[in-house]
């Protein structure tokens, strides 16, 4: 029989629909089909404002005056390199470990780095997320580089933010629209409320630790394929239909063997559409025509609507944003860790706030184990 706080205890798996925090830096109103981010629909955000801006407004809570981007960009581009401990640890993994622990290892070993490790005030924090949100791109893009034997690759601090990311993994220049579609890109992972990661490193964060602890906590929740990997899965998936006639029978089949399908559903929006899909299906429809590859939009169009029809079930960001990456020609296994690049600047606004509003998190549990065993 359960014990401990009892039934009318409000006991609600996975916490659904649960309010958890108090917040000033996000919310999904699913109501009004928008995402507010400081204020701002996040999907204006991204058709008008690039991703630095977006992440200042993130961590700063509003939009920067053109001297102040500038001196953030200055700011990004001074972090951009990583120290030579943290590239020897990195070149010290093998090249079996997947993107994301490679980055969960490297942003640990940044702490060391941090002189002023142990100062959690929120202008040392804001420091400090600026210098992570300026090097991750050089951890996500050589983590790759090194396991595909490409050996490492230095950022470019005359470039901005975005350039310098794309160039990195792919070693060459990007055109106008490419860093137009990886900035929107970007803009869209930026910041979304309370999902799993972000909860986590909020739940760390309670404690008084560091931002580096609540981060790297937040890549392992991420890395999971009920979070950020479903990107990855998603791809995986589209290349093995294939062809836009092989969808239908494909889905048909996998649901039929009650399988779930990545790049559906969400927590909050399970049965409305995400807003940031509809993003990523925009940019996707200008990506295919200037590439010459229709197909793949309409074999993600038919799989939309396969979905749709047969589970009520809507596309999230991941299922849109996977071909995006696809079409920039960024390798499969670094799309969660570019997630949570993105996300960086999300994570340390929240690890900032609950630090400044701190009430540390201890939840309680409905007992359902034995008792008054002896040993
Ligand atoms: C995101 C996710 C974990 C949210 O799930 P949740 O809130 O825990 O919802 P549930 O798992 O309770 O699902 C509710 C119902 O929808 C179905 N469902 C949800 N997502 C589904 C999917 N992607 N494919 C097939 N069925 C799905 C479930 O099977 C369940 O059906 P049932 O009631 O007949 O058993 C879930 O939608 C999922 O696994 N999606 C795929 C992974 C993904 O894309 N993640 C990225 C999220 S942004």
């Amino acid at each position: 029989m359960a014990q401990g706080p009892q039934p009318g205890d409000d006991y609600r798996p996975g916490l659904e629909g649960v309010v958890a925090v108090e917040t000033a830096i996000s919310f999904l109103d699913v109501e009004q089909e928008s995402i507010v981010i400081r204020g701002y629909d996040l999907m204006e955000l991204a058709r008008s404002r690039s991703y630095p801006e977006v992440a200042y407004l993130i961590l700063y809570g509003r939009l920067p005056g053109p001297r102040e981007r500038e001196d953030f960009d200055r700011r990004l581009a001074q972090h951009y390199g990583v120290s030579p401990a943290v590239r020897r640890v990195m070149e010290a993994l093998p090249p079996t470990l997947h993107g994301m622990d490679a980055l969960r290892t490297a942003l640990s070993a940044m702490a060391a780095d941090d002189a002023a490790l142990a100062d959690l005030s929120p202008e040392a924090n804001l420091e400090r997320a600026v210098a992570l949100l300026g090097a991750i791109p050089t951890v996500v893009a050589n983590s790759f580089r090194l396991k595909a034997g490409l050996g490492w690759r230095e950022p470019d601090p005359a470039l901005g933010y975005v350039a310098n990311f794309l160039q990195l993994i792919r070693g060459r220049a990007a055109d106008s629209l490419e860093i137009r579609a990886f900035d929107q890109l970007l803009t869209a992972y930026s910041e979304h409320e309370m999902p799993n990661s972000t909860f986590a490193a909020r739940v760390i964060a309670s404690t008084l630790s560091d931002m580096y602890g609540a981060l790297v906590g937040a890549v392992a929740s991420l890395k999971g394929p009920l979070h950020g990997g479903a990107n990855e899965a998603v791809m995986r998936m589209l290349l093995e239909v294939g062809q836009p006639e092989r969808m239908e029978p494909y889905l048909m089949e996998r649901l039929a063997r009650r399988e779930r399908i990545m790049g559906f559903g969400h927590r909050v929006y399970m049965h409305r559409p995400d807003p940031r899909a509809l993003l990523m299906k925009e940019l996707l429809r200008e990506l295919v025509a200037a590439k010459g590859q229709a197909e793949l939009y309409t074999l993600c169009d038919i799989g939309e609507a396969v979905m749709r029809r047969e589970k009520g079930l809507y596309p999230n960001l991941d299922y849109y944003a996977a071909p995006v990456y696809y079409l920039l020609d960024i390798p499969i296994e670094l799309y969660t860790p570019i997630f949570f690049a993105a996300r960086t600047a999300g994570l340390a606004a929240h690890v900032i706030e609950q630090q400044a509003h701190n009430r540390l998190f201890r939840p309680r549990v409905r007992y359902l184990g034995p008792r008054g065993l002896h040993a």
